[in-house]
């Protein structure tokens, strides 16, 4: 029994998840993000800041980002995904769209995304309407891969419930008996593709002192295009599209 009853109260683990707590103080930010700060566009923005959190080593992984999705009951559904792509049109990333992920991006083509760079007190959030990438694009992409995870893609159906790793390992030497490692083009899973959030929201997060944070936001310069529509799908490259907003922390 721990000896503070409080702690027994408030967390079942034995590092007692309400004392965990980090004094924040902008590392990367030379103390803050002002408005000043920011490049005209989220494009720029956004590439400055992941070549920054990049090269500063302290982030595993910098391009693994928590994606939202909303099930067919309204139900908020959250993972992480690699981020493959980022242009004017938005953030890419692949997976399958036969998956949760994928069936909820079909009934609902809107999706929200963390990068939580936490090492260096850095956050970014878009949300906006998702489209399918086209298959020149999932095809580019997926002979870039190792391939070792190319036939991992077509050993798996992802989401699906499986009675243990035994089925899986058996598929993946089946798939690779199918398509050996001889430099041979391995195809594209049928169920297997790419998406892109294209933001209509970008927001910037680096976390102060006594919690008053920065947060500031890219928002369309007119109001009226404000919403999750394809509709409202904005140049991320196009200074005169967007206008910048604080928000409290
Ligand atoms: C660091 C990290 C990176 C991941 N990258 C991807 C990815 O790029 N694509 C993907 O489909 N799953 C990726 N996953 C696995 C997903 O988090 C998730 O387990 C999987 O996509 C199934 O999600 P779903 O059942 O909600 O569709 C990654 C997991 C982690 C921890």
């Amino acid at each position: 029994m721990p000896e503070d009853p409080s702690v027994a109260d408030s967390s079942a683990a034995s590092a007692p998840v309400a004392d965990a707590r980090v004094a924040y103080s902008a590392p990367l930010d030379g103390g803050g993000l002002l408005e000043g700060d920011l490049a005209a566009t989220p494009l720029e923005q956004l590439a400055r800041w992941y070549d920054e959190v990049s090269a500063s080593g302290s982030v595993v992984e910098p391009n693994a980002m928590v994606l939202a999705t909303v099930d067919a009951g309204g139900l908020p559904d959250a993972r992480t995904v690699l981020l493959k792509g980022l242009d004017a049109r938005g953030l890419s990333f692949y997976t399958h769209h036969t998956s949760t992920k994928g069936q909820q991006l079909l009934a609902t083509p809107a999706a929200a995304a963390v990068l939580p760079w936490h090492a260096v007190q850095r956050s970014v959030r878009v949300r906006g309407p998702v489209l399918r990438l086209d298959d020149d694009e999932v095809a580019d992409y997926f002979a870039s891969r190792p391939y070792g995870s190319r036939i991992g893609a077509h050993a798996s159906r992802q989401s699906a419930v499986v009675d243990g790793r035994e089925p899986l390992e058996t598929a993946y030497e089946r798939a690779a008996a199918h398509w050996p490692d001889d430099g041979r083009t391995v195809p594209v899973p049928g169920s297997w593709g790419g998406y892109r959030i294209v933001p209509v929201e970008v927001e910037l997060w680096v976390g102060r002192a006594s919690r008053l944070h920065d947060r500031l936001v890219y928002l369309p310069a007119a109001h009226e295009a404000a919403g999750l529509g394809v509709d409202a799908a904005l140049a991320l490259d196009d200074p005169s599209a967007w206008r910048v907003v604080r928000r409290q922390p």
